[in-house]
This record gives structure tokens, sequence and C-alpha cells, in this order.
């Protein structure tokens, strides 16, 4: 089975792509598409870069010309819930794009013509991304990221979480911003900028996908501080100690 593998930023998966075997690299439009082997999996793994239009076409472009037959997104995502803090951990059990707002033609939020608003994540696959991550977080962080980077953030025992996740071509740096996105959605995790475009992608497909984040920041005033500092220091850490129990279980 090949497996697809994205991330938004050079940065969340650098160390994946360093880890990778007899890679051969192609170009397609902007974006490069690696193939080879990882943790003995046969993988493609490119970088999408930020926003909805980006990682569609990405995950298009690995259906169609790589035939993966499941997708990956790793990355970093804005905590939209109070108990989540940085460095914690969600697998998306659903997906939504909350700025898709087609009314009054179709409900706000649903997708026009496809007739949902949700995306589910494959069950199968999310069972095995919280295992993976769980393991991550209870008993490999240290040897991934080093104790003063780890309390740097504060970050001690990293809590994995599943649940609702929001992507939208925008970073939410305001609790204002956010506050009006969560009115709609009051269990939401996190918010992104991808991996609901996906999950849209991999549904006309019907291609099983898992989305895994890593808290970053609060989507409040500091994220465009700790955003940064997240995506230089640890980033790539989670997603190659997640994604590589990731695929010893698939
Ligand atoms: N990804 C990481 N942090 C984010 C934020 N605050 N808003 C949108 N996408 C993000």
């Amino acid at each position: 089975m090949r497996i697809g593998i994205m991330g938004a930023m050079d940065k969340e998966v650098a160390l994946l792509l360093s880890d990778m075997k007899n890679i051969r690299s192609e170009k397609i439009g902007i974006r490069t598409y690696h193939s080879g082997s990882l943790y003995d999996k046969d993988v493609v793994l490119a970088v999408s870069g930020w926003g909805k239009v980006a990682s569609a076409s990405t995950a298009t472009a690995m259906l169609i010309r790589y035939n993966v037959e499941t997708i990956i997104f790793s990355g970093v995502a804005g905590s939209a819930a109070d108990e989540l803090n940085i460095g914690d951990i969600i697998i998306a059990c659903q997906l939504v794009q909350h700025d898709l707002d087609a009314s009054p033609i179709f409900p706000k939020y649903q997708v026009p013509l496809l007739g949902i608003s949700h995306f589910k994540t494959d069950a199968k696959l999310k069972k095995a991304a919280i295992s993976a991550a769980e393991k991550f977080a209870s008993n490999e962080i240290s040897s991934h990221i080093d104790s003063n980077t780890l309390s740097e953030f504060n970050i001690t025992k990293p809590k994995v979480y599943e649940g609702l996740i929001a992507s939208g071509d925008k970073f939410i740096s305001s609790s204002e911003e956010l506050a009006k996105i969560k009115k709609d959605f009051p269990d939401l995790k996190c918010v992104e900028m991808e991996g609901a475009a996906v999950a849209q992608v991999c549904y006309e497909h019907n291609v099983p996908l898992t989305v895994v984040r890593v808290i970053s920041d609060k989507a409040d005033s500091d994220a465009e501080i700790n955003f940064p500092l997240f995506i230089s220091k640890v980033a790539s850490q989670y997603s190659r100690g997640i994604i590589c129990n990731l695929l010893d279980r698939i």
C-alpha cells in the first residue's frame, strides 16, 4: 500500500524527509513529491504550502499521479479549547471548513453539491493515530526533544485528544476571531488551514484520511510569537515521532 504524507510547511516534515530512503523526487507545478521508503513503508511525501487550495491541489496530485491509497496529514494547529495546551496532540474525528458560506443557496458550511459540511476521518486510521500519538507523548517525547526545549514550551506530558478540527484560509490570531468560529462549533478542538480541504478531496475519491495536529499556539494575540517558535524548534520532532509509530500500525 502506498501512503501519502503531507505537511503544510517544510519544517513540519523535514525530519521525515531526512529519514526517507531510496528517494525519487519529481516536480509537479511548484511542488516536489518525494517517493520512497519511510520506516519500511512505501510513501510519497510532499509539502503543500498553506491554505485550502494548496493542500487540496497537493492531495489531488497524490491521488491521481501517485495512486496513494491513504493520506496522512501532519502539522500544527491553534488551540480552540481551553483544555488544549501548546504541545498537546489532536487526531481529527471530523473536519469542517469554517470559512465556507454559500448561504442562502446552501446551508452555511455545507459544501455545495456534496450536501455535507463535516468530513469524517477513517475510524481505523484514527485509532492507530491515537495509539501512535499516545505512545509518543507518554514514553518517547523526551528522546526526540531535549528537556530545555520542552520546558521552554511548558511541555511536560502532552495529552492526546480526538475531535473536530476547523480549517479556513485565515491564520487566527485573536480571541475574538476564535470566538466567532467557536460560536457555531462549541466542541471545536483546534483551527488550522488545510485539513478540511484534504478531507474533501479524500471524501470525493473515497480514500481514507487521518489528520494529526499538534498545538503550536492558542489562536490568540500571542499566536504570532508562539507559532513560529514552535515550528522552528519542535514541530518536525513531533511529526517524526508520531508518524513513525503510526506507520508501524498500518
Ligand atoms: N495553524 C497553527 N496555528 C494556527 C492558527 N492560529 N490559525 C490558523 N492555522 C494555524
